[in-house]
């Protein structure tokens, strides 16, 4: 499973990218207006910030939501750099620029999705990744991983070859959770990452380790 940091911030992504792990960046326009990203030409620069950092797939999300105009915006942002993947909402003119976006040699991220008929459209489009929200669905009082254990099995029988890229990441053991389950992808924040490191045995026994190593 690739992992990939769901954030807009600089000093987080090269942080995760200094950990070795990270395989890519996933953004969106809540995580850009975080960062205080405003206008075009700021927006440009940001992604090639970014792409400065990651040797990997970075998305991109349109802002645009009908056909003619996510095109147009989409051919911006996969001409920032090779490693852009346009992320598209999944709504019915985000299906059709997806599929024209797959005919035209643009990978693409469906994202916003929240069931398995959403997934199968995404895959049928031809979306590079499809983006099921599960820490949303979650709060939602359903499952999130069974949504992307669902996709999964789905995928697997029919062929699809677009890979499930797990989001809205909330913990560690969701990380573990979408593992064990088939995600091809986790976006995460950089603390659900970093939360994979903890365990108190670990503490402690490096703690015994370090005072009997004083003995040596
Ligand atoms: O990038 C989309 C997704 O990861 C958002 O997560 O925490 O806002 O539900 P969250």
């Amino acid at each position: 499973m690739k992992f990939f940091i769901d954030t807009a911030n600089l000093a987080q992504i090269q942080e995760a990218h200094d950990l070795g792990v990270l395989d890519g960046v996933t953004t969106n326009p809540s995580l850009m207006a975080k960062e205080g990203i405003k206008g075009e030409a700021a927006i440009i620069k940001h992604y090639e910030d970014i792409c400065e950092i990651v040797d990997g797939d970075v998305s991109a999300e349109v802002l645009s939501t009908d056909f003619k105009s996510i095109i147009e915006e989409g051919k911006k942002l996969a001409a920032i750099h090779p490693n852009i993947v346009v992320k598209v909402p999944m709504i019915k003119d985000g299906v059709k620029a997806i599929k024209w976006f797959t005919d035209n040699g643009i990978r693409t991220n469906c994202t916003l999705v929240f069931s398995a008929g959403q997934a199968i459209l995404a895959a049928k489009a031809g979306a590079a990744y499809v983006s099921p929200f599960i820490g949303r669905i979650d709060d939602t009082n359903w499952d999130g991983v069974e949504l992307i254990a669902q996709i999964a099995q789905i995928y697997s029988l029919q062929g699809y070859k677009t890979e499930i890229l797990a989001a809205s990441i909330r913990s560690a053991l969701h990380i573990v959770k979408c593992a064990e389950v088939g995600a091809d992808v986790c976006t995460c924040p950089l603390d659900s990452i970093l939360g994979l490191l903890k365990h108190p045995l670990t503490d402690i026994g490096l703690a015994k380790f370090l005072e009997d190593a004083k003995k040596m």
